[in-house]
């Protein structure tokens, strides 16, 4: 008999929600049903300046926790319309939240997630999991990235060494050696979206460059690429993890201070970056024999045919083991939902750097 999760995910393109019904077979986990919805353009706006603002009233921050916590649930009841189950037939929902900040080399190191858990319980009536990182910062890791353990649970092949790549706002890989003995590898590799689609969203007046096609239509700009890359971030060894409050406008702005260029130009070096620091990223791992590709990046065509002629090979997506490139981050939200309900760790220490694997986030019940 299958179990019935839901996984809620909103990365930092603050694109929107992600919500995915995921039936397990014991461990293994089909897609029922999906559903995504942008943030309302207030919602958005408000997130936006939340996430960049250094200062947030309590009242802000309270009305935000809120507000989003409904959204939330809003989108559940999307999800479980589109489907013929109801509330409760799903075992849990297991919901990242909005990351507000993630400051894991501060002293104390933390990470905010908001999206009250309590709203969505009360308004679902299913009993929500959520607050996943800081159980694994408070174990002293990075308190991300935290889907390699589900990466590991469904990608790992004894036949290939595999780097599964999610291009998100922000870019990580994560390496799954055929020898199952071997540690789990996974880092964020720098910025994935983040940027081209804040330039997008100042210059072009589009949430984010449909297809590549825009930053295909310009030039690389070398020495602006070059000086992008001399940030420590990218030389720097793992385990490491990062956000926009590092790859932001005004770090931009900073490089492009020194090396101007026009606004087209600008967009196709930033994909460029995206490119050479994932290259780098797969260069800090060992030889892969396959790299698999998801996340909302997979539809930049132009990133995509720039990263094979980069790496010299052809890179598929994580269709091709089986799980639809859009949804593998739910999905790993709905899978760590069911770790921590089962008592069982969702974190990999050899990832995070935890001092140990620990039951990840916070029970909401219903
Ligand atoms: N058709 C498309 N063409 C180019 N880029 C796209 C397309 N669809 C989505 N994206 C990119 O994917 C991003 C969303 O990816 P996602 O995996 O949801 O990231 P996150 O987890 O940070 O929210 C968008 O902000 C956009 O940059
Ligand atoms: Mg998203």
């Amino acid at each position: 008999m299958s179990q019935l999760f839901i996984g809620l995910m909103s990365g930092t393109s603050l694109d929107g929600v992600d919500a995915a019904l995921v039936a397990f077979d014991d461990e293994t986990p089909s897609l029922v049903s999906t559903y995504f919805e942008p943030y309302p353009e207030k919602l958005f706006t408000a997130l936006k300046e939340a996430c960049q603002a250094s200062q947030l009233s309590f009242e802000k921050l309270g009305t935000l926790d809120a507000t989003l916590g409904d959204f939330y649930a809003h989108c559940v009841q999307q999800l479980l319309l589109n489907s013929t189950l109801s509330a409760s037939n799903v075992v849990a929902i297991g919901s990242h939240g909005q990351t507000i900040q993630h400051s894991p080399n501060s002293t104390p190191p933390f990470t905010l997630q908001i999206g009250d858990a309590n709203r969505i319980a009360a308004n679902t009536g299913i009993t929500v999991i959520a607050d996943f990182r800081r159980k694994d910062m408070a174990a002293g890791g990075q308190g991300a990235p935290l889907v390699p353990a589900f990466h590991q649970s469904v990608f790992r092949s004894d036949e290939a060494d595999t780097a599964i790549l999610n291009i998100g706002g922000i870019a990580n890989l994560t390496f799954l050696s055929e020898h199952l003995a071997e540690p789990v590898i996974g880092f964020d590799c720098g910025p994935g979206n983040t940027l081209m689609d804040q330039w997008c969203q100042r210059h072009f007046d589009t949430p984010y460059d449909k297809a590549g096609n825009l930053a295909n239509k310009g030039h690389l700009n070398k020495p602006l690429l070059d000086s992008l890359l001399s940030d420590r971030y990218f030389s720097q060894p793992y385990p490491k993890s990062t956000g926009p409050e590092l790859f932001n406008m005004q770090w931009l702005d900073s490089h492009l201070s020194k090396n101007p260029t026009n606004e087209l130009d600008t967009l196709t070096t930033l994909c460029e970056l995206t490119v050479a620091s994932i290259a780098l990223g797969l260069k800090q791992l060992p030889n892969v024999d396959q790299v698999l590709i998801c996340g909302g990046g997979v539809h930049n065509l132009f990133l995509k045919n720039r990263l094979e002629h980069q790496l010299g090979y052809l890179v598929d997506t994580t269709e091709r083991m089986g799980i639809h490139p859009d949804w593998v981050e739910a999905m790993a939200f709905a899978w760590l939902a069911k770790q921590t309900l089962e008592g069982k760790p969702g974190n990999l220490p050899s990832v995070t750097g935890a001092n140990k694997a620990v039951v990840l986030g916070a029970i909401y019940p219903a």
